[in-house]
């Protein structure tokens, strides 16, 4: 597919985006700073601006397109992941603007344009946990999609906007929009850099509900919702099957969700932010689970 990536200069992106090109698709970076990487056609463009979405949406990817001499091919699909990715980063209100307004561009422009699949980087944090004053609790394990989201924060507060934006478009003109609640990122390194440290001090990985998802991970999902079509307006929570701690989900429980309802039996390993929807309707499958890479400090 002929594929617009907003953001794919990033932490996520520079992984998720050759993921996509070793797949066979076609991909344009639209971000504020290009990715050099083999392979990889990029504009440099602000997602706040309409203007220039609309023009990055019916541009050229490269060069080599002026050759046919039939005009511009139309993209494909969008996939959405230019935002600023946490708070603290800028001030509330700017972190805010810039993923509400941005993401309102790159939809309107994406669905004016007649382009029928967008895939869009929603958050984790739209749960409430992870940016909580305090110590906040799942309403219930685990965290399905269906879970009340009810955020705190501006960051949060901007994603759950998305997904609202998100559903509006789908309903005005039918297109699919799939939205991903990703859990935390992790890069390939961070399996060394993170991982030891995280696994003995589960209080670190607390509020991300213990979970992750790998960037290649991250990759799969994307591609499998290309590659899906009729699903509408939905959303999907993004994480790897199991935990990022070396505890089980009965240790994990006792020291952290007591009184928290069980809505479901759960494995040994078993993420408490639950792909299950991933698996079921796009059929995700995790490859790079992290024993894969370190050992396991209690084996
Ligand atoms: N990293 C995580 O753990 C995580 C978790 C949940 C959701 N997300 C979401 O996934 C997406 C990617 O996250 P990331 O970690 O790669 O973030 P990142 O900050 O590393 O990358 C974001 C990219 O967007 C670009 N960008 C920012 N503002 C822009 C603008 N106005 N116009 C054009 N480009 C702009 C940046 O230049 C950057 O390359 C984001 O939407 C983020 O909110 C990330």
């Amino acid at each position: 597919m002929r594929v617009l990536f907003t953001g794919g200069s990033g932490k996520a992106g520079r992984v998720v985006v050759p993921y996509l090109i070793e797949q066979g698709h076609r991909v344009l970076n639209v971000d504020k700073v290009p990715l050099d990487l083999e392979g990889v056609d990029n504009l440099t463009a602000d997602i706040t601006d309409s203007g220039q979405m609309f023009n990055a949406l019916s541009s050229y990817a490269g060069f080599d397109e002026l050759e046919p001499g039939t005009g511009v091919p139309k993209f494909d699909a969008v996939v959405h992941f230019a935002a600023v990715p946490r708070i603290l980063l800028v001030p509330d209100n700017e972190t805010y603007r810039v993923n509400v307004i941005g993401t309102y561009n790159v939809m309107e422009a994406a669905t004016k344009l007649g382009i029928r699949k967008i895939v869009f980087a929603s958050s984790e944090t739209t749960y409430g946990i992870c940016f909580a004053d305090g110590e906040r609790k799942p309403e219930y394990i685990p965290v399905d999609e269906e879970h009340p989201v009810v955020p705190e924060d501006s960051y949060a507060m901007s994603k759950v906007v998305n997904e609202v934006t998100g559903r509006s478009f789908h309903q005005r003109t039918g297109a699919d929009i799939y939205g991903l609640r990703i859990n935390n990122v992790i890069s390939p390194e961070q399996y060394e850099t993170d991982f030891p440290t995280w696994l003995v001090n589960p209080d670190m990985r607390r509020r991300n509900f213990f979970a992750y998802i790998d960037a290649r991970d991250l990759g799969q999902i994307v591609d499998l919702c290309l590659k899906t079509d009729g699903l509408g307006f939905q959303i999907f929570n993004a994480s790897n099957d199991d935990h990022s701690v070396a505890l089980t989900t009965p240790e994990i429980i006792a020291r952290y969700y007591e009184g928290v309802p069980l809505r479901q039996e759960m494995g040994l390993e078993e993420t408490f932010f639950s792909n299950r929807k991933a698996r079921e309707m796009l059929g995700f499958e995790q490859r790079h689970h992290w024993r894969k890479y370190i050992a396991d400090p209690r084996r």
